[in-house]
């Protein structure tokens, strides 16, 4: 189901606000193995499609980080309407504490994959895994990538 209702189109010079399509959530999910209960953060979540997807396929309790205000309102929106067990910081991603975390999504931009990189090996707990779409951690070897037919794009994982 498309979460997508109405999508304000704005940029910020770090990363836009663009979000993962909801056929991909699936892939997602499995490819975090995320189990009911786990926390699930999505880093720059957009209106937390991602989020409100796992947390009513999988139980998952969902953290998302959203800064900025059209697409932080959506995700309030849409977690409420929805009645999902769904959080929305409106913190910036880069000063998340992630020590709690199970599984972490994000789909930013290179200009920030340093400093999250550095934030996640500071915070991760063992045991918890990663997935990037697009942007590889800069100095982390993956531990699986593969692409999408519809999409260009990759989508990195990692296991801490
Ligand atoms: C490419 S979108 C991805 C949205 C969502 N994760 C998804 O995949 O559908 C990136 C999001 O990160 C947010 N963002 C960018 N920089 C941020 C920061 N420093 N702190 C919090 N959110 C940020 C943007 O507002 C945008 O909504």
């Amino acid at each position: 189901m498309a979460y997508v209702l109405i999508v304000p189109f704005a940029s910020w010079p770090d990363a836009p606000f663009v979000p993962t399509g909801a056929k991909y959530y699936e892939k997602i999910v499995e490819a975090l193995g995320l189990k009911s209960g786990e926390r699930f953060y999505d880093l720059g979540c957009g209106h937390a499609g991602l989020l409100i997807y796992s947390a009513q396929k999988r139980g998952t309790l969902g953290i998302g980080y959203e800064m900025f205000f059209w697409p932080r309102l959506l995700a309030q929106s849409n977690a409420m309407l929805r009645r999902t067990a769904v959080n929305i910081c409106s913190q910036n991603l880069l000063s998340a504490d992630l020590s709690d975390a199970d599984a972490i999504y994000c789909y930013l931009s290179p200009l920030l994959m340093k400093q999250v990189e550095d934030n996640l090996l500071a915070k991760m707990k063992s045991g918890s895994r990663v997935l990037s779409r697009s942007f590889p951690l800069p100095s982390r070897k993956p531990d699986r990538v593969w692409s999408e037919k519809a999409s260009a794009d990759k989508f990195y994982l990692y296991y801490f």
